[in-house]
């Protein structure tokens, strides 16, 4: 639970629960600490791929390949997703062939800068979740491989609502700090189209202005 919106109508939404087909990994998640997207914003990633089918996708932060499988079942398109944790990339790599993915998600172990600076691929829709006090410098390297129409989605950029507090807390400051100015910088800009929603832990959706 986030705790950006009233615990209430968390819960409530929360309750319609979170993707059928995955629920292992939504159990291992828990069981084990490991941090994937919560069920509503799995369902919102999901809604997006399905409407706008995207045909390249590029995913920043793999962990144990749900997000990568949300993107996967609602769509057709080929997956890239990058995970500079060898374990965590070997696990997605299991559940990926357990649900018969293996064809539509590639997993590359890399760094995220590292691997937009080299990167020279075109992607429909770019899915940010890693190093959430680098959306900044992500944001920058991911346009030039962003196509005309493509749209990128940030996920826990209110980060439990501590971006909104006037006054940084200590604890997580540079994750905060850092989204301050992320969040700030895509709005001042004026080639873009932004869309900052309260749903999970904030989401944030970008695309060019035409
Ligand atoms: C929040 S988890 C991703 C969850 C996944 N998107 C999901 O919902 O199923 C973030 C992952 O990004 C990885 N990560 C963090 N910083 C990274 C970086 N600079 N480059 C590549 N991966 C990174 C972490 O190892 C972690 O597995």
């Amino acid at each position: 639970m986030s705790g950006i919106v009233h615990k209430k109508v968390t819960e409530y939404i929360e309750s319609f629960g979170g993707i059928q087909e995955l629920q292992d990994l939504e159990f291992y998640a828990k069981e084990n600490y490991v941090p994937i997207v919560m069920k509503d914003a799995a369902r919102f990633l999901g809604f997006m791929i399905a409407s706008n089918k995207p045909q390249t996708i590029l995913e920043l932060g793999t962990a144990i390949g749900y997000s990568a499988l949300v993107m996967a079942m609602h769509g057709e398109g080929q997956i890239t997703s990058v995970e500079r944790d060898e374990s965590m990339r070997d696990l997605a790599l299991e559940n990926i062939k357990k649900k018969g993915y293996e064809d539509r998600i590639q997993v590359v172990l890399d760094d995220c800068a590292g691997f937009l600076g080299k990167s020279d691929q075109v992607y429909d829709f770019i899915f940010m979740d890693a190093g959430k006090s680098h959306y900044r410098e992500y944001l920058d390297l991911s346009l030039p491989r962003l196509s005309e129409d493509g749209m990128i989605l940030c996920d826990n950029v209110l980060y439990k609502g501590l971006v909104a507090e006037e006054e940084v807390a200590r604890k997580h400051r540079t994750n905060i700090v850092n989204l301050k100015d992320f969040i700030r910088y895509v709005h001042e800009r004026e080639d873009l189209v932004v869309s900052l929603l309260s749903i999970s832990d904030g989401m944030l959706l970008i695309r060019r202005k035409k």
